[in-house]
């Protein structure tokens, strides 16, 4: 079993491909309000959870409500692929701007599993190029994530670590 140590009060920023079971994870660690997910908040601005022109907006209402959260004690979890630097930083400054420590959890599975439930899924119709991209910028996340501020990075990798993993709070 691996724990995750994690703070009581932290930004959890989830870091995986599209298919690495994100949402899977955040249903199965945390209430569904402690979760802000990039596709709930394209849905609340565009009224499409696929409307990837909508992510600039998106970001911005999810960074604000994270905000507001965390003000209030919160703790709070962003269901995103988090794989872009800019990504991260963001998250890292609304962490800062409230004394919060952001957290990264890495899910890491072999990119035909990732592809293989992808193209189970009805709500995903990203090619495998764009998988592959992402594969890539997972690899560059590595060696950035420490130094890009995030207090601890946990890696999980493969399935079984995923299943076998428990959130630990620090008090
Ligand atoms: P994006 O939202 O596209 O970035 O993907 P995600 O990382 O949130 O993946 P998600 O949790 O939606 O999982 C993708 C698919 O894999 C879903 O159909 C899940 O049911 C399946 N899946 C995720 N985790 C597991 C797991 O641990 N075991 C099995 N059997 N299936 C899983
Ligand atoms: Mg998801």
């Amino acid at each position: 079993m691996t724990t995750l140590d994690i703070p009581e009060l932290a930004l959890v920023a989830l870091v995986g491909v599209s298919g690495s079971g994100k949402s899977t994870f955040a249903r199965r660690h945390f209430t569904p309000t402690q979760v802000l997910s990039s596709d709930t908040f394209r849905g609340l601005v565009a009224d499409d959870e696929n409307d990837q022109a909508a992510s600039g907006d998106a970001f911005d209402a999810l960074h604000h409500v994270a905000g507001i959260r965390l003000r209030r004690g919160l703790l709070t979890v962003v269901d995103a692929t988090n794989l872009q630097p800019h990504a991260r930083a963001g998250l890292v400054r609304v962490a800062r701007e409230h004394d919060v420590l952001p957290v990264a959890i890495v899910l890491d599975v072999p990119e035909a599993l990732a592809w293989e439930r992808t193209q189970a899924r009805a709500d995903r119709t990203h090619g495998r190029p764009v998988l592959a991209r992402m594969q890539r910028d997972l690899r560059q996340s590595y060696a950035r994530l420490a130094r890009e501020g995030f207090r601890k990075v946990h890696v999980l990798r493969g399935v079984e670590e995923i299943d076998a993993a428990q959130v630990r709070y620090e008090k």
